[in-house]
């Protein structure tokens, strides 16, 4: 679908996007790629990441991949550094790399919740916290007049409770707590703004082949005449407004991006 923003909305920006070889990251990776953005993609599988920078650049976009596991903060810095040294400053950081898997609680292992905490809570703050000296205003390759920007993938499942999603919903929880902490004392310090995407059931992505439960897929959609299932493209679209001047006032939000389906109840 042909985009409503102009082509070069992002343009002169540069974004680093974790989890961008694949799913919604590299749909974001693509439209800020078709705005104007060069875009470093970090993820673990060497292989999908090579085909999608080879995807990127067949689009005419600059793009760049880098190996690395958010869990390691060796990796974070590697990354960030290599992003930095590539183009020459960074604006935005993505945070769209996420683990995830169904299992009831009563047999999931602290290892296995310990796990998703570790990729999605303390792997945003990781990336988060080393991308600070480039995102802040006077940081590397930046004037002293404005500060980048951060956005952070969450979801809407611990808005209610969802089945056998503990873990995931208490790292996405951890994910939006941690969006209005760092947007408060790094929007106020270093003109930074922090803002979250929420996706609800999104087509082509592990999240709805995987996990999401057999009847949003059938049943749910005919007795809700509203509900349908989204693209990554209009997750893309939220992140580019986000992250560029168009929402510029927005700071410290997570916005809700799933045709209102967390608010669906059957019909009394
Ligand atoms: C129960 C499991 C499990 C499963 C792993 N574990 N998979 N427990 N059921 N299916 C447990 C293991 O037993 C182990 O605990 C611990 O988790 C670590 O497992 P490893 O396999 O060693 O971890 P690792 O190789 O690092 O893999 C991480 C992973 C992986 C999260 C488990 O599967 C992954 O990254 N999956 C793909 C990522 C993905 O799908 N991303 C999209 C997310 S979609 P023990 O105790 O045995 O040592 C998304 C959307 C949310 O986030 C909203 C949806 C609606």
């Amino acid at each position: 679908m042909e985009s409503p923003f102009k082509a070069e909305i992002l343009k002169g920006k540069v974004g680093l996007i974790t989890g961008g070889g694949s799913g919604i990251g590299f749909e974001i990776s693509t439209q800020f790629g078709k705005h104007g953005a060069s875009v470093a993609i970090m993820g673990r599988r060497k292989q999908v990441l090579q085909a999608a920078v080879s995807a990127l650049q067949s689009l005419g976009i600059h793009a760049v991949g880098f190996e690395g596991d958010v869990r390691k903060p060796e990796d974070a810095k590697r990354v960030i550094e290599s992003t930095f040294k590539h183009f020459g400053r960074i604006d935005v950081l993505v945070n769209a790399a996420a683990g995830n898997f169904l299992v009831n609680a009563e047999d999931l292992s602290p290892n296995g919740f310990r796990t998703v905490m570790d990729i999605d809570s303390v792997g945003t703050f990781t990336m988060c916290h080393e991308a600070l000296g480039y995102l802040r205003k006077g940081g590397h390759g930046r004037d002293s007049t404005s500060g980048g920007s951060i956005l952070n993938i969450s979801a809407t499942l611990h808005y209610t409770a969802s089945w056998y999603q503990i873990h995931v919903s208490a790292a996405k929880a951890a994910v939006d707590s941690i969006t209005r902490s760092l947007a408060l004392e790094w929007g106020t310090d270093y003109d930074i703004r922090v803002n979250g995407i929420a996706p609800g059931p999104i087509a082509d992505t592990p999240g709805l082949s995987k996990l999401a439960p057999y009847e949003i897929k059938t049943q749910a959609r005919e007795q809700l005449p509203s509900f349908h299932i989204g693209d990554k493209w209009d997750i893309a679209m939220a992140a580019v407004y986000l992250v560029s001047d168009a929402g510029k006032y927005v700071n410290g939000t997570t916005l809700v991006v799933d045709g209102g389906s967390w608010l669906y109840r059957p019909r009394r």
